[in-house]
């Protein structure tokens, strides 16, 4: 049976060709530690995470390279930022209803540990969030905005230009969670210049597993603490963490094969633009809603196909659990989704899922082609005929 993996926005899958072989090359042949030591072989490691970093400056906008700083997940970057911010009792945090755990539960922890206010900003039943709404939240003076530039549940992206201009004008600092868009969405952080920028290096920045990146406004990392201290192959005479960047962030030894393949993964990126894909993720999510439109025994949700939504689609079969329509999928289509709440709960209040135990998710990849879609859509087609005949 044919295999089609669609959960490319928990993890994308396949990588680029040259991601698998600068894993191995550096697994078998280089294997130096970053930043320690002086060897042709660390010195040629360091040389690799240096490269990611201007790919990554390149990427968003020529902004300053060593303000990119690695970690392992998106997860990881969050929990950084969120924990390291000096928000203290009183202090209100704005977020949406589309963010994700990864943001929920360390909000959540720090209104038990620290006493912070959250105020969530609605959203739509089509899963987006309106300028109106977030300028109501901001009504009461936060110290910080966390907003998601897409949500990895509705496929919405945010109109996150306005929202950042938004929290200036109120002071607020900013968190954006560009998880579900780097790599695919173009995004310059001059024109978008929030504070704090997090990105999974292993979604459609199409890096493997085991890496994240976060990026800091200049001046923000004279505010920001630093969660992990250690070793960091420089200063190390002092018992303090070193404030340079990006040390003052990546203590103990990276994930050198991680960021070797992410490096790699960039180059592609370079070479393929990230407008070139932007512009396949779009053809391709048309063709997949056009196509379910003509389905009518399953639900759509989200906003319609154009500018203002990715490859992220969720849909429901009424009267079916998603976990069993993600099964029949896999099991007698070869079809690999993803069914539930997607670690968004606040998400699926919005569109009306979360009762009926969440969605089942498609989500694209610069690999998905028209014929992959096809297949989807014929595959579904043949799913709820026989559903219905049931
Ligand atoms: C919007 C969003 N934020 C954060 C995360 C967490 O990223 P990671 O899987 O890299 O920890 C995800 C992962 O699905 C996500 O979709």
């Amino acid at each position: 049976m044919r295999r089609l993996y669609l959960d490319n926005a928990a993890t994308t899958f396949p990588k680029p060709e040259p991601v698998y072989a600068a894993v191995d090359n550096y697994q078998r042949q280089s294997g130096g530690a970053v930043g320690r030591g002086s060897t042709a072989r660390a010195l040629a490691a360091s040389r690799v995470v240096e490269r990611a970093r201007a790919s990554l400056a390149r990427l968003l906008g020529q902004v300053p390279s060593e303000r990119f700083v690695f970690g392992y997940s998106g997860t990881d970057l969050l929990n950084q930022a969120l924990q390291g911010l000096p928000l203290q009792s009183g202090d209100r945090v704005v977020y949406t209803a589309l963010e994700h755990n990864s943001v929920l539960r360390p909000l959540h922890q720090l209104r038990v540990e620290r006493g912070i206010e959250l105020i969530e900003v609605p959203a739509t039943p089509q899963g987006t969030v309106t300028v109106d709404a977030f300028r109501a939240a901001l009504a009461g003076g936060p110290r910080l905005a966390v907003f998601s530039h897409a949500s990895n549940v509705s496929g919405a992206l945010l109109p996150v230009h306005d929202l950042t201009e938004l929290c200036r004008q109120a002071g607020a600092w900013t968190l954006l969670d560009a998880c579900q868009s780097a790599g695919q969405v173009p995004c310059s952080l001059r024109d978008c210049p929030v504070d704090l920028w997090v990105a999974s290096g292993h979604k459609h920045l199409l890096g493997p597993l085991g890496t994240g990146v976060l990026y800091l406004r200049e001046g923000m990392e004279a505010i920001l603490r630093p969660l992990r201290l250690g070793g960091t192959g420089s200063h190390s005479e002092s018992e303090q963490q070193p404030e340079t960047l990006p040390h003052k962030y990546e203590a103990g030894n990276l994930n050198a094969p991680g960021l070797h393949g992410l490096a790699a993964a960039l180059d592609w990126i370079g070479e393929q633009s990230v407008e070139q894909l932007w512009r396949h993720d779009q053809e391709r999510t048309a063709q997949l809603l056009n196509g379910l439109e003509g389905i009518p025994q399953l639900v759509l949700h989200g906003p319609p196909a154009g500018p203002d939504r990715l490859g992220v689609i969720s849909l429901s079969f009424p009267g079916l659990d998603p976990q069993e329509m993600a099964t029949i999928l896999d099991q007698s289509f070869g079809i690999e989704t993803r069914a539930g709440l997607h670690c968004s709960p606040r998400a699926h209040q919005a569109l009306g899922t979360l009762s009926a135990g969440g969605t089942v998710r498609l989500s694209l990849s610069p690999f998905t082609t028209a014929d992959d879609i096809t297949h989807v859509l014929a595959s579904l087609q043949e799913f709820a005929t026989g559903m219905a005949s049931l």
